[in-house]
């Protein structure tokens, strides 16, 4: 059989748990497009990957923008066949309700739910017409839970799991496997300009995330974990 090149997309790939991500499927033999709107950030990991001998792509994309997200799949399509698509590109935005201005609403909703919904649609058909592929969705404990403070944050994760629960009924005649990650605190960026005064140095490690969602993918052909929820041993903040 011929030696079939992966190629994965990880949307918010600039940082974080998307950085992280993007690195370990690059070992595992993925090549990976890199996608987010930070052309300086993306293109220093891509030169990292690149000088530790992997094969990657930049494409900068607003995945709360439809035309954007067309012009990566134009993009992508150019690069090869996607058969791993990571919807990981997310914010968080933390206030009292009274607090809560409708850009921040607006904006939680577009890029967590909304742009997990535009790029997902784009990708899955040439998984179907291949009657194979894997969706990742970067959800959260928040996704399963409301929190106080969280409103926007929580609808959309919440949001993002009744899309993803649906996808994946959807498409199990298609063999295409559907997995929802549901973390606790990670440390990255996410929590610069939020006002808590969890511990930094005690929130999960994204490389540790970055672990458990290859081994998901890793999951032999016919099966699926559908459901990974990611915690500290000691629970949650
Ligand atoms: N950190 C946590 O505690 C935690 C816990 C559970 C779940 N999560 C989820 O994990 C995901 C990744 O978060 P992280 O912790 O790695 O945070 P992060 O370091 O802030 O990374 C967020 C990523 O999303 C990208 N992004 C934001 N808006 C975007 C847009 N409109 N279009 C394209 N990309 C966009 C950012 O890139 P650009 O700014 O370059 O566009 C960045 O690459 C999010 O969905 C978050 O909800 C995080």
């Amino acid at each position: 059989m011929p030696n079939v090149e992966k190629i994965a997309l990880i949307t918010g790939a600039s940082s974080g748990i998307g950085a992280a991500l993007s690195r370990n499927l690059c070992e595992k033999g993925y090549r990976c497009i890199l996608a987010a709107r930070s052309s300086e950030k993306l293109e220093k990991l891509a030169q990292s990957l690149r000088n530790d001998g992997f094969n990657c792509s930049v494409v900068i994309v607003d995945v709360s923008s439809e035309s954007s997200v067309d012009a990566l799949f134009e993009a992508s399509a150019k690069i090869g066949h996607v058969s791993l698509v990571i919807n990981n590109a997310g914010l968080g935005i933390f206030s009292k309700i009274e607090e809560s201005s409708v850009d921040d609403w607006d904006a939680q909703i577009n890029v967590n739910l909304r742009g997990a919904f535009l790029v997902s649609r784009k990708f899955i058909p040439s998984m179907q017409s291949q009657k194979s592929g894997i969706l990742v969705f970067m959800n959260s404990v928040a996704g399963n839970f409301g929190y106080p403070y969280s409103a926007a944050y929580v609808a959309s994760k919440f949001g993002l799991r009744g899309l993803s629960d649906s996808l994946r009924n959807e498409l199990r005649k298609d063999s295409i496997k559907v997995i929802s990650v549901h973390p606790g605190a990670i440390n990255t960026s996410f929590w610069d300009d939020i006002n808590v005064d969890f511990p930094r140095e005690e929130m999960l490690a994204p490389e540790a995330i970055a672990s458990s969602v290859v081994h998901a993918i890793d999951a032999p052909d016919a099966t699926v974990i559908e459901n990974l929820t990611i915690r500290r041993v000691g629970g949650d903040f």
